[in-house]
């Protein structure tokens, strides 16, 4: 049996090394705070903010990010999948859809990482023609480099280098998602 760590976090069983930090779990939770301020105060006067979680990678930041706002909210989630690595030609498929209609309520789509930006334009294009109140979206991440479809990104955690991260939700072959922090793994360490 794996050993639990003094966080709660169980080592990945056959994983050579902990990740190294990039972002650490007091960092990520003061930024959270941030965005949940940010976001409250602009959608005071909103009534419901209907937030939705872009699944898998989105799960426990938006946990985190949905318990800190101190406006009337719900939750919902949506997943998608990339054909091939998503970076080359950016097709992007829905495998699981809202189950909220969306028409005339305040939409946030809260993504874990935007990194070619293939994916959060193909949601964004997908949700805006259900006609909501309104449409933004809150990233934790973003790969500056990566762009290769430019998308406003309303609330930005952290601008990060190209480099495979981990933990906070993100993944490498489906591990690390439960890391408390940002990890970096080099995938030919493996
Ligand atoms: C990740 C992430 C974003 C997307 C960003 O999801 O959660 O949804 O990639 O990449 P892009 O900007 O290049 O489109 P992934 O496909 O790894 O699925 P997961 O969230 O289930 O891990």
């Amino acid at each position: 049996m794996d050993r639990v760590g003094e966080r709660g976090y169980a080592p990945v069983q056959g994983a050579h090394m902990e990740p190294k930090v990039l972002i650490s779990e007091r960092d990520i939770t003061g930024k959270v705070d941030e965005l949940a301020l940010r976001i409250s105060t602009d959608y005071a006067d909103a009534g419901d903010l209907l937030l939705v979680g872009v699944l898998k990678g989105a799960f426990i930041f938006l946990a985190d990010l949905s318990r800190r706002l101190t406006i009337p909210r719900r939750v919902d989630f949506m997943a998608l999948s990339t054909y091939g690595d998503g970076t080359t030609t950016g097709a992007v498929r829905l495998i699981m859809d809202l189950r909220t209609d969306i028409r005339d309520k305040h939409v946030l789509v809260v993504e874990d990482i935007v990194d070619t930006g293939h994916t959060i334009s193909y949601l964004l294009k997908n949700l805006a023609a259900r006609e909501p109140a309104s449409l933004r979206c809150c990233a934790l991440l973003r790969k500056r480099e990566r762009t290769r479809v430019e998308v406003d990104i309303a609330y930005l955690g952290f601008d990060i280098p190209d480099v495979w991260v981990v933990g906070y939700g993100l993944d490498w072959a489906d591990r690390y998602r439960t890391l408390p922090y940002i990890g970096v793994v080099d995938p030919a360490s493996q």
